[in-house]
């Protein structure tokens, strides 16, 4: 299987070209705005199968001349590149990932559905954590109900001791501030809406450490499709993020001083804006850590209602998705969305994934043999479900 990975230096790019090297023995075009960081991913994965290129994917010829041959083109880079990089995949006839469209992006690449079909490839849109995991489980938890009412999806993560120390964004800080600053889409009585970031305040309980999480509704891709996809009557789909409350507060202090935005200014004779130069910080920083290894314990966690009917009672199916850094072997814990694009380009391959057109995840993945690939990477997926019982 040959592979196109594009931002394949980035935080979570450089891992799923590990995952697709060390599970497939894929070959890899590893591609990036910087030659430099992406020789040094090819040699640290130390393997003759990446081929490191410089590559600029906002130009479309640039993108066609990589992916001419390759079996699936995954872009890891910026959501804003999905639009770019996805039809020249559908009209070089090669099947298409990313990891999600940040809800506006993901409701554009859906018109792309016939041309998809049409070229006969697959686009999966949102293959990552969340979206993702999230979508399938959204999807696995409908198929054990006779109705779905709401689906909730809250995310948290956060280190095994708790210190007063910020963790370091498990993603890239441009995702983080754009999370918190732009209005979430959700869909409420059956019908997409937006609302304020941060609004819809509520507690839930996460597996330990985490407990107890306060969390707010984000802007994320989930509600763009879960709804319309999975169907069933699902009448309500939110996203919320439990932030830890030192990461919380630093955050918003970033957002608050204007981190977030595009606007170019000037500082000592160079132009460039705030997120620019926050986005190259933290790039500098996430290569220091890759090369200093891990010392701390952290997790990222997920947690999947899935609330309807069963045999005309009210039931609940609710998954938890639990990754942990493996400080032994190095592993990040946000491997949990490096590594399902891997899975679904060697799905994709072998033909197990067969439906055509643009579509989200929870339209063309199995669940349960993807939660089985996903536990060889120890990224563990548990189910519960609770049916009410009367007597009366
Ligand atoms: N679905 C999920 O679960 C999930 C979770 C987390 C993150 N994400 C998404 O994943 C994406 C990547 O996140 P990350 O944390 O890996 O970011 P990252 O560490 O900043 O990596 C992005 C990489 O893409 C490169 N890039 C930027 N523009 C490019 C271009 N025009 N052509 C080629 N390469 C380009 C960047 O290069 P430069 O540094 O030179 O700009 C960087 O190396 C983000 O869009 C984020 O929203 C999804």
């Amino acid at each position: 299987m040959k592979v196109l990975v594009i931002g394949a230096s980035g935080q979570i790019g450089a891992w799923t070209v590990k995952d697709l090297v060390d599970h497939y023995d894929a070959e890899i075009i590893a591609a990036d705005l910087s030659l430099e960081r992406v020789k040094k991913l090819a040699q640290q994965v130390g393997k003759e199968n990446v081929t490191p290129i410089k590559l600029d994917a906002t130009d479309p010829g640039a993108v066609r001349a990589a992916g001419k041959g390759v079996d699936v083109i995954h872009n890891s880079a910026w959501y804003e590149l999905n639009i770019k990089i996805m039809p020249v995949a559908i009209d070089l006839g090669v099947h298409y990932s990313d990891l999600g469209g940040f809800y506006d992006h993901t409701l554009e690449q859906l018109k792309y559905d016939k041309k998809a079909k049409d070229a006969g490839v697959t686009c999966v849109l949102g293959m990552g954590s969340s979206p993702g995991i999230t979508n399938v489980c959204g999807a696995a938890g409908a198929r054990k109900l006779d109705s779905v009412r709401d689906i909730s999806i809250y995310c948290s993560w956060g280190t095994k001791v708790k210190s007063d120390n910020a963790a370091f964004p498990t993603y890239s800080i441009r995702t983080v501030l754009d999370e918190i600053t732009q209005e979430p889409g959700i869909v409420e009585n059956g019908k997409k809406k937006k609302v304020p970031a941060l609004s819809g305040m509520t507690e839930v309980l996460m597996p330990d450490p985490a407990g107890k999480v306060v969390a707010y509704y984000v802007k994320h891709s989930e509600p763009a499709t879960m709804a319309d996809f999975i169907g069933k009557g699902t009448k309500n789909v939110s996203f919320r993020i439990g932030f830890p409350a030192n990461d919380f507060t630093t955050f918003k202090t970033l957002a608050q001083l204007g981190f977030g935005s595009t606007e170019q200014i000037n500082v000592g004779g160079f132009s460039t804006s705030p997120k620019d130069f926050i986005t190259a910080m933290y790039l500098k920083s996430v290569e220091a850590s890759r090369e200093a290894g891990q010392s701390v314990e952290d997790f990222d966690y997920f947690r999947i209602d899935v609330d309807g009917t069963k045999d005309d009672k009210d039931a609940r199916v609710t998954y938890y998705v639990k990754t942990w850094n493996d400080l032994e072997k190095g592993l990040p814990s946000a491997r949990d969305t490096s590594v399902p694009p891997s899975i679904v380009a060697d799905w994709l391959v072998k033909g197990k994934i067969d439906r055509r057109g643009t579509l989200p995840p929870e339209a063309c993945i199995e669940p349960e043999p993807f939660f089985r690939e996903l536990a060889k990477r120890k990224i563990l997926v548990e189910e519960e479900m609770q049916q009410t019982k009367t007597y009366y």
